[in-house]
Order: C-alpha cells, then structure tokens, then sequence
C-alpha cells in the first residue's frame, strides 16, 4: 500500500562548506530522512563524499541516513557505510557481481536495504530482488549529478512498481530519485510513490525556505 509521502533532502545540492548546519536546517524544517549521494568519479562522473564524511555528519540529525551508493564495486564499502551511521543502504544492480548477495549484506547488518534502479535499467533488475529490499530507488535522471531534468518515461516504470510491492502485500518504500520539483512531484505521487528525494527544490532560497519547499514538494501547498 502507499505510505504518506517521505521527503529525503539531498545533501548533494547543501553547501558543502556548512554540512552539518544544512543537515540540522532541513531536519528542523520536516524532512524524514537525509539522502546521502555517495559517488566515486568512475561509476557515475562525479565525485562526492566517503564514509569518514558521513559519520562526521552523523550526530547532526536524528534522522534516518539515506545512503545512495553509487560506487563499484560496491561491496568492499558497503561495511565503512554501515558503521559511518548509514540506516538504508541503497545499491545499483551494476555495482557489483551479486546483488542479491550485496542486499542480503546489508540487511545481515542490520540496516535497511534498497535497489536502486537507473532510468535505462529495466525494473525487472528490482522486481527480481523485491524480498531481499526495503526500498526501491527509482532513478528519473541519469546519476551523477543534482539539478538535472526528471525523465517522464520512469512514471511507468514507477507504476509497475507500485503494483508489484501491493501485490507482495509487505511494505517496501517506493522512492524517485532525480528532477523532483513541485511540478514533477505530483504525476510521481499519484503513479504511486511515497519517498521523494529531492535536492534543488529543498535547498533552493536558503534555511529560511527549506520548511515550505519540503511542504510544497508533499503536497502540502
Ligand atoms: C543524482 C542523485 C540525486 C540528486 C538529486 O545522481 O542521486 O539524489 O542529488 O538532485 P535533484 O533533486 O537536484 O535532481
Ligand atoms: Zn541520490
């Protein structure tokens, strides 16, 4: 079933001079998890932070930590993520030789584990892993970088998604990762989404307009 929609800021689009004090601002302001963009120059072009950052960040937020590993391989760093504080651990199909072998990793860890989907990955690549996830991350962009176009083809990939976790009958949060503004979010709720990331709308307009961008972006106005 569809859960109230989540908002999970981005800390890619932050200012990365002030981390901690943009991770406590969108806290404050009514975020439900921080995302956590984690990339290695080689799986997607760009590089971003390591575990060492994510744990310095770790006490700045009660917050659930929403680490989107885009690295490979990704398995050797999967254990640095969980003990930086990481409490979903989110990994692309391509990163690695086995990944129903990596998901069941991360739950033996005792975190929660998701399936990120890429917008050229067929969602065959999430439904064959559906028992072993907690969340599946539905890419609208192409991973690399914030502030890039939401690609409309993945509604229907969302929608098949939406039907495959109701039939499963267990709750599996249902996120879209990528263009996600207050014209975009709507068409992704209403395919049956209930986890948005989103880092150029929250962060746009600094501190004092992150409450009203995480309340438009679930509908609140
Ligand atoms: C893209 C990242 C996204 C990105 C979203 O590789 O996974 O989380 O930061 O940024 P916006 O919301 O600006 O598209
Ligand atoms: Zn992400």
């Amino acid at each position: 079933m569809q859960q109230p929609v989540r908002i999970a800021p981005s800390i890619l689009a932050a200012d990365f001079a002030r981390l901690g004090e943009e991770i406590a601002a969108v806290t404050a302001a009514g975020a439900d998890f921080i995302h956590v963009d984690v990339m290695d120059g080689h799986f997607v072009p760009n590089l971003t932070i390591g575990p060492a950052v994510v744990a310095g960040l770790r006490p700045y937020s009660k917050l659930p930590f929403d680490v989107h590993l885009m690295i490979s391989p990704v398995d050797p760093l999967v254990p640095a993520f969980v003990k930086a504080g990481a409490d979903i651990v989110s990994v692309h199909p391509e990163a690695g030789p086995h990944l129903h072998r990596t998901l069941q990793t991360i739950r033996a860890a005792g975190k929660r584990s998701g399936v990120a989907i890429n917008p050229g990955t067929p969602v065959e690549a999430a439904l064959q892993v559906l028992d072993e996830v907690d969340l599946v991350l539905v890419m609208s962009v192409n991973p690399g970088f914030g502030g890039q176009a939401f690609i409309p083809s993945q509604l229907a990939k969302i929608a098949r998604l939406r039907a495959a976790i109701d039939a499963l009958g267990r709750t599996i949060d249902l996120a879209v990762d990528g263009g996600i503004t207050a014209e975009t979010a709507p068409p992704v709720i209403a395919a049956g989404a209930d986890f948005l990331v989103a880092g150029t709308a929250v962060f746009a307009g600094g501190a004092e307009s992150y409450a009203a961008n995480i309340a438009r972006l679930r509908g609140g106005s």
